[in-house]
């Protein structure tokens, strides 16, 4: 059988699908592959305790957090340093509250919607640091403000949501080295940690070298396995004194683990890892076809190290190319939901007949012979 199975989603439970009847869902970050067997079989099983008590956070889970964080991202981590936490946003949400002193919080631009929202929440709102164009995480000029700024926040999204950025661990070097004697604690959103396409491996903020002491690192299966509607996530938090200001925060914002979500969690770091190999294989495949595609149209595309959100400059393409492919029945996103007009999102993480049917809609639209 093809592990990756198409799943059988349906308009009544999937956002991706409800938001826009009728048309194929290129916008919400999610994929139409069905969660691997393993882990449907653990929940299935799960589901016949016929129960939902609070669950117990069992040792096995944390167990298998540490394994998948020494495997795929060659970090050891000790036991305590993980907090298990509802969703990776509440995650990012609750570091920020619980560090959070004075001044600008800095983050990146474009950026999901949550995360720049995110400064909203504090009186002195955001600094951004403009990633758009150039692929890297922050420039020099960036970490000089930061420097002079000595924000007590800094948020980071690695790899990047929208534009698929993927930092080296020298780029991190170069902003612990930067922070180092500033108040600054770094909470960086992981959520696409596992979907990396080019070379590089993916460089967790906690286990760079400066940065343990400095950081919350938030992470989750929920993109990589397509679990998003069990909601689990983890923040790893080295520093003792950083790790009880969350742990405290997290108390009066939100309470209860998702029983579904753990024994998804634990069955994903445990088993599915060749599955996860063959998911990155078809990324791969599809990000260089719609590359290829794109080639031939007024759409500028440069792929990107990670994600499976492609980031297009839509510029030349005049004005409504949202509207304009969604009347054809392709719903992707409109960039200035991420704080850039212009451009827009495209999620490739779908099988290889959505991928012809949408690129051929954006050729006839926007193709280059037209
Ligand atoms: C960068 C990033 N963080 C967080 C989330 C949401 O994750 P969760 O549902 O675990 O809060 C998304 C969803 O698209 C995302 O792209």
């Amino acid at each position: 059988m093809n592990p990756l199975r198409i799943a059988n989603r349906s308009e009544q439970n999937t956002l991706a699908l409800a938001r826009y009847p009728g048309a194929q869902p290129h916008w919400v970050a999610d994929m139409s592959f069905a969660t691997p067997e393993p882990i449907l079989r653990a929940i299935t099983e799960r589901v016949k305790e016929g129960h939902f008590s609070y669950p117990k956070l069992a040792e096995t889970v944390y167990q298998s957090i540490q394994h998948w964080c020494a495997t795929r991202y060659d970090w050891v981590i000790n036991r305590e340093w993980i907090v298990i936490i509802p969703n990776t946003i509440s995650g990012v949400r609750t570091g920020v509250k619980s560090v959070y002193k004075s001044g600008a919080i800095f983050t990146q631009q474009p950026n999901y919607h949550k995360l720049l929202d995110i400064g909203k929440s504090f009186d002195a709102g955001i600094t951004t640091i403009d990633i758009n164009t150039s692929h890297i995480p922050f420039s020099v000029h960036d970490l000089q403000s930061i420097a002079l700024e000595n924000p007590s926040a800094v948020v980071l999204c690695n790899p990047a949501n929208p534009t698929g950025t993927v930092a080296s661990r020298a780029q991190l070097e170069s902003l612990a080295e930067c922070i180092k004697g500033l108040r600054t604690v770094v909470i960086s959103d992981e959520a696409h940690a596992d979907i990396i396409l080019g070379d590089q491996r993916h460089v967790p903020l906690g286990s760079v070298k400066g940065l343990e002491n400095k950081s919350i690192t938030v992470l989750s299966p929920s993109k990589t396995f397509n679990l998003a509607g069990v909601s689990v996530a983890y923040a790893v938090i080295p520093s003792k004194q950083i790790r009880k200001a969350f742990v405290s925060t997290l108390a009066l914002h939100c309470s209860g683990i998702n029983a579904l979500g753990l024994v998804a969690l634990e069955h994903a770091y445990v088993h599915c890892s060749a599955w996860l190999e063959t998911l990155l294989q078809q990324l791969r495949y599809n990000q260089r076809y719609l590359h290829d595609r794109l080639l031939k149209t007024s759409l500028r595309y440069v792929p990107s190290g990670g994600t499976y959100l492609a980031w297009i400059d839509a510029r030349a393409a005049g004005c409504d190319v949202f509207a304009r492919l969604l009347d054809k029945g392709i719903a992707i996103s409109d960039g200035a939901d991420f704080g850039a007009p212009g451009w827009i999102r495209f999620n490739f993480a779908h099988p290889q007949s959505q991928m012809i049917h949408a690129t051929d809609t954006i050729l006839d639209l926007f193709g280059n012979t037209k």
